[in-house]
């Protein structure tokens, strides 16, 4: 069946609404299949956001994954890369329609990088590798 790599960040951590965020993924029928809560470091985050080197917000986007632990987790199920991005909202939290992850639970603080809670793979070569990146034991 399908996987995604799914992305607790550390204001999702930081504000306890991991067990919220793995409720709703769970409540819709998906599987996790994989949990771990960690710091991570540039290295890693720079190939998880390779697409986005060069942009305006890449560093402080790197600062805000390393401010506190992150929560990453494999979810499983057919449908499950679209269906975890429609559970997660759009990319703005202020925007991001309500019944969403991003809609309901987040908000704009006012800084750099916009902080909204939760990463899903884009797709199914994002999924792969960014799975492979996260979790290399498999
Ligand atoms: P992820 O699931 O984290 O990958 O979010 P996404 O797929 O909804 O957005 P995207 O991959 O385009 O961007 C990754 C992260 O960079 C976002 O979650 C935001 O935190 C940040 N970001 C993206 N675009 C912008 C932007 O235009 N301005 C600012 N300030 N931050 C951005
Ligand atoms: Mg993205």
């Amino acid at each position: 069946p399908e996987r995604t790599l799914v992305l607790i960040k550390p204001d999702g951590v930081t504000r306890h609404l991991t067990g919220e965020v793995l409720r709703r993924i769970e409540a819709k029928g998906y599987t996790i299949v994989a949990l771990e809560q960690r710091t991570v470091g540039t290295e890693l985050l720079t190939e998880h956001y390779a697409e986005h080197q060069g942009k305006p917000f890449f560093a402080p986007l790197l600062e805000f994954m390393m401010s506190g632990p992150v929560v990453a987790a494999i979810a499983e199920g057919h449908g499950v890369i679209e269906g975890f991005r429609s559970l997660a909202g759009t990319t703005n939290p202020t925007s991001a329609a309500p019944g969403t992850i991003r809609g309901d639970l987040g908000r704009d603080w006012g800084t750099t990088v916009q902080q909204n809670l939760v990463h899903g793979s884009d797709s199914p070569e994002s999924a792969e590798r960014e799975i492979a990146l996260w979790f290399p034991q498999g």
